[in-house]
């Protein structure tokens, strides 16, 4: 058990802070939110604090864990325009140690309002707003995990910047190499220009489905391509992992003994004993 325990340090200074994660894919419908949601809430259960950051318009991390966009009076949106204090925008869910940062429809304008203060502004780096946001939470959670949208725009980069790592998610169902490679040529790029930090934590297999010979194709091919870089946790396709999200909850709470919640939580311990490596 103490393995779990590991708390994440600054390499450069030593304090522990969060270990910041960006779930990425270009591509919709991967898993990304899902896997995002169901990492967060597993970590917390564990015992790990962590904020989980809706970065995507439609907001599906936030109303999958019950979050009434409605009554919102911040959303991300705010956070990275600097209109408040990301602690006021910060909710804390009914589940263990779990925080959110919901999203809302106005992050849908986000990557044009940036390159409009790009071209207004030259020397201001539009790409750390989230990072210079997140400063101000980092020490008091130990995981943070941003859901990002599907696109490589500024919002994906700006999470990318603020990020120590980035989970590619992969779903089993086509061969995805080439957009692969598009993912991993945005991340160097942020790694060039904004944050040497950033390293690829992993690249995760979604929606595995056993009876499909496709599923087993894809498996074999990213661990062809990415070696020990693949998680060793595969997340299987399950009915009641889409169930979850119109219930408000996490899959370990909808189906507490299925196959998916023991996924969920061996990518969590995954994830935490890859701390430092
Ligand atoms: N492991 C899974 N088993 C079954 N359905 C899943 C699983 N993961 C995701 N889904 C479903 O697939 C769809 C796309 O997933 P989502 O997490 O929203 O992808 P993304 O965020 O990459 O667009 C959703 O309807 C979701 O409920
Ligand atoms: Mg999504």
């Amino acid at each position: 058990m103490l393995k779990y325990l590991r708390t994440y340090k600054c390499k450069r200074c030593d304090v522990l802070m969060a270990k910041i994660i960006s779930l990425v894919n270009q591509k919709g419908g991967v898993g990304k939110t899902t896997t995002s949601i169901n990492l967060a809430a597993s970590l917390g259960k564990i015992g790990k604090k962590t904020l989980l950051i809706d970065l995507d318009p439609q907001g599906n991390a936030s109303t999958s864990l019950g979050i009434n966009k409605g009554s919102l009076k911040y959303c991300t949106y705010d956070v990275i325009m600097g209109k408040c204090d990301i602690k006021d925008a910060i909710i804390k869910t009914r589940f263990d140690k779990l925080y959110i940062l919901p999203a809302t429809i106005a992050l849908s304008k986000i990557d044009k309002e940036l390159s409009r203060i790009e071209e207004a502004n030259s020397d201001f780096n539009v790409n750390e707003k989230l990072k210079l946001a997140l400063n101000g939470i980092k020490d008091t959670f130990e995981y943070v995990i941003i859901d990002c949208p599907p696109s490589l725009g500024a919002s994906v980069k700006n999470a990318l910047s603020a990020s120590n790592a980035a989970i590619i998610v992969v779903q089993c169902e086509y061969l995805p190499l080439e957009g692969l490679s598009q993912v991993l040529n945005t991340i160097i790029t942020v790694k060039n220009e904004n944050n040497q930090d950033l390293a690829v934590e992993g690249v995760l297999l979604t929606l595995f489905d056993p009876r499909t010979n496709m599923s087993f194709e894809v498996a074999e091919e990213v661990r062809k391509y990415f070696g020990n870089k693949t998680f060793n946790t595969i997340i299987p396709r399950s009915i009641r992992v889409a169930e979850a999200p119109s219930h408000g909850l996490p899959i370990y709470e909808y189906d507490p003994l299925g196959r998916a919640t023991e996924a969920y939580f061996n990518l969590a311990k995954e994830v935490i004993e890859r701390d430092g490596n």
